[in-house]
């Protein structure tokens, strides 16, 4: 019977063509690498002082012949509007209204180690002085180019799907949280985050040439911790490098066709710091309700499975990358075909007011927003991330102290107080338009639909939805669609691509919200949040798969950036101590490195903000061929390099970079060479470019090491 009808219901349902228009594009996005506070742990500590990892946008774009779908995965913390509407007048003015408002997803994998100030609201942006424009400008270009890119690459093409599940990357942060979810929810789940991985796989026509993967795993990018002062795209990003770099063999990170996303999903609540939180001073657990340590919000800290962040990264990444080869290797993954759908809708979330109707409990919510609010707990960071001290997680009661501090800036309104209801408020944003916005009121959702039968389904959402909101979403969108066409449509999956488009924090379940951790004291439209993604996301499937349209909601704001207010400052000038000139080396290398040691060369430098290197470097490793020639082998976009920079004198606009490169026994042995590329800013005016070599030094395999060692002589 069952096979009967998959063969009846695949005469009937299969169009006649199982090939999209598909292109793939990776482009170089990184921001400013010195001097400007990272995005993600609001510490103001965390300035840039150089690059692990480039950050990349890795853009995808398929067609039915009737619609277009942009999914651009960029190695930044977040997409917010303004980045989004950059992006898409850069692709009107190319491509006329083929990419707009309605078919662009953009999505943040949501690394904390890049550089903020992209942000155009004024919570996000005191946590990094201000409103940066240069880190603005080099996401809106950088994701332009890839997706230009992956538009000139389009070829006829098939996609495949599949899942499995990947355990031993992450946790759940707030368990406590969690648990408030009724019984009978969570006992249909083996486990308090999402283990799946979901992956779509991208072919040339004759199947032959793989072009590409979009891969959704539900994990927060912080294995590097908020001590971390080189850019880096953190695990995922370090998952796509591993995976392209297998894939493009010879090619230099960001250099390669096959392109690799490593996406966000509904990861609010999930760490990867899977040995769990302990007590950094006596290491003994921590109160698991309010993530403190004898009363203390700093000292509680969940650590990786690595020694160290770098190694932590490491490890995470490469269990991300083995498991989506593996997916990509299994020949069973089902093809995706038939037509391609996609809608948008702008939302204004404080003025909602909806009745929801939940299937599964078969009964009707009434649910309503709140203006934007932050609340106690938010002020305690998080275990992977602590913040002030003198906050708790879990707060649910306020304190006079704080309120009185609070008041100085704004004493929220009775109707807020009521409205946030267990959510102890302890910034009013949606209360305070001074100088701008603080947070979103109207937010983007977005909804496509790749196939017909089969069809996988992507969620655009604006924010970071905690593992049991996503399931919610994923629940409500299928269920929807399978009221609509029945059973045989019910979608294979819904994938959460999360922080898409717009930010607006987190979103809890209401009984989660009740706990009002981190995750909940940031949810910031009220108990009721997720009822009305709810509703919305049901109402874009519904649309969607009865082929209607939709009004485009109201507008955001159109925000001009130079309205904006920035505490960083800008490069004055540079200049060189007397007697040296800038590239000259002031640190030679070894003459003889063996794998597993760190070759360190230091060079006079200028301030790395003169010129990001987009597409570029600042610094190469290279190896000598026999007929004398050299060969690029690292960038400072690759694993085992680091370009770190320093100022050495603030008066004289002095400083020094230094590049360190860890040799490893891939590394083969011969004659190699340091140089570093930069730019610097004359007194008088003007940017320049110089560069530095360093002398010829020899890497021998570990092999020699041991034969030249003198305990063996
Ligand atoms: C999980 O990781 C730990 C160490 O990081 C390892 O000992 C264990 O075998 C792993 N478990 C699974 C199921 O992979
Ligand atoms: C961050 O990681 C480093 C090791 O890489 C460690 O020394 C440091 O204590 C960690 N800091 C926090 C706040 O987790």
């Amino acid at each position: 019977m069952k096979v009967m009808e998959i063969i009846i219901l695949s005469i009937v349902f299969t169009p006649a063509k199982a090939l999209f228009d598909i292109g793939v594009g990776i482009a170089d996005v990184t921001g400013p690498s010195a001097e400007v506070p990272f995005m993600g742990y609001a510490n103001l500590d965390q300035k840039g002082r150089g690059i692990h990892l480039r950050q990349f946008s890795r853009a995808f774009v398929i067609g039915d012949g009737h619609v277009r779908l942009v999914f651009a995965s960029v190695d930044v913390g977040m997409i917010g509007h303004g980045v989004r509407e950059g992006v898409i007048q850069n692709l009107m003015r190319h491509y006329g209204d083929t990419y707009n408002e309605q078919n662009v997803i953009i999505s943040g994998i949501h690394t904390h180690s890049g550089p903020g100030g992209f942000l155009q609201h004024m919570l996000f942006d005191i946590s990094v002085l201000g409103f940066h424009k240069q880190t603005f400008d080099a996401l809106i270009g950088g994701i332009t180019r890839s997706i230009i890119r992956a538009h000139k690459n389009i070829v006829p093409g098939r996609i495949f799907f599949n899942q499995g599940d990947l355990l031993n990357v992450s946790i759940n942060r707030s368990p406590k949280s969690y648990e408030a979810n009724p019984e009978d929810e969570r006992s249909k789940f083996a486990y308090n985050t999402d283990k799946q991985m979901m992956q779509l796989r991208m072919m040339s026509e004759e199947g032959s040439r793989p072009l590409g993967i979009i891969n959704w795993f539900a994990v927060h990018p912080t294995s590097m911790n908020n001590t971390n002062k080189l850019i880096s795209s953190d695990n995922m990003g370090y998952a796509s490098l591993l995976f392209e770099e297998e894939m493009n063999p010879g090619k230099l990170p960001g250099k390669g066709d096959f392109v690799a996303a490593f996406a966000s999903s509904n990861l609010g609540d999930v760490s990867p710091n899977i040995l769990g939180p302990r007590c950094i001073d006596t290491g003994e657990e921590c109160d698991e309700l309010r993530s403190t340590c004898h009363g203390e919000t700093g000292l509680c800290v969940a650590r990786g499975p690595g020694r160290d962040m770098y190694e932590s990264t490491s490890i995470i990444a490469g269990r991300l990358r083995d498991k989506s080869r593996e997916l990509f290797e299994d020949q069973s993954a089902t093809e995706i075909v038939g037509a391609l759908k996609v809608i948008h809708q702008f939302v204004d979330m404080p003025n909602q007011e909806v009745i929801y109707y939940n299937r599964r409990s078969r009964s009707n919510i009434k649910a309503h927003g709140c203006l934007p609010a932050m609340g106690y707990s938010f002020g305690a960071g998080t275990t992977d991330g602590p913040g002030a001290r003198a906050f708790g997680q879990g707060s649910t009661m306020d304190n006079p102290l704080w309120n009185r501090v609070r008041n100085l800036i704004h004493e929220p309104s009775s109707e807020q107080v009521e409205c946030h209801g267990a959510k102890p408020i302890l910034v009013p944003t949606g209360e305070l338009n001074f100088p701008y916005e603080w947070q979103p009121s109207i937010v983007s959702t977005q909804l496509a639909i790749l196939g017909s039968s089969p069809s996988v389904v992507v969620a655009a959402v604006p924010g970071e939805f905690t593992t049991m909101a996503g399931r919610r979403i994923r629940d409500a969108i299928s269920e929807e669609i399978e009221a609509v066409v029945g059973p045989s449509g019910r979608p294979l999956a819904v994938a959460i691509a999360g922080l898409s488009n717009t930010y607006s924090d987190y979103v809890t379940t209401p009984e989660e919200y009740t706990v009002q951790r981190y995750e909940g004291a940031s949810t910031i439209y009220g108990p009721h949040t997720l009822t009305l993604y709810l509703h919305q996301y049901a109402k874009l499937a519904r649309v969607l798969v009865e082929g209607k349209t939709l009004d485009p909601g109201p507008q955001p704001p159109s925000i001009d950036p130079s309205t904006l207010i920035s505490f960083i400052t800008p490069v004055i000038f540079d200049s060189t101590r007397w007697g040296t000139k800038y590239g000259e080396v002031l640190e030679q290398p070894p003459a003889v490195a063996y794998p597993g040691e760190v070759v360190r060369v230091k060079f006079v430098s200028g301030h790395p903000r003169n010129n990001l290197r987009q597409e570029d470097t600042f610094l190469s490793v290279e190896k000598q061929r026999d007929n004398g020639e050299w060969d690029i082998v690292y960038t400072d976009a690759s694993w085992s390099t680091k370009f770190i920079w320093m100022r050495t004198s603030f008066l004289l606009g002095c400083s020094e970079a230094t590049v360190e490169w860890a040799v490893a026994e891939r590394d083969a042995p011969g004659h190699y060479r340091i140089r570093h590329f930069g730019n610097y800013k004359y007194i008088l005016g003007g940017i320049y470019g110089y560069e530095g070599v360093s002398n010829t030094f020899q890497v021998l395999n570990s092999h020699r090491k041991i034969d030249d060692s003198p305990l063996r002589r």
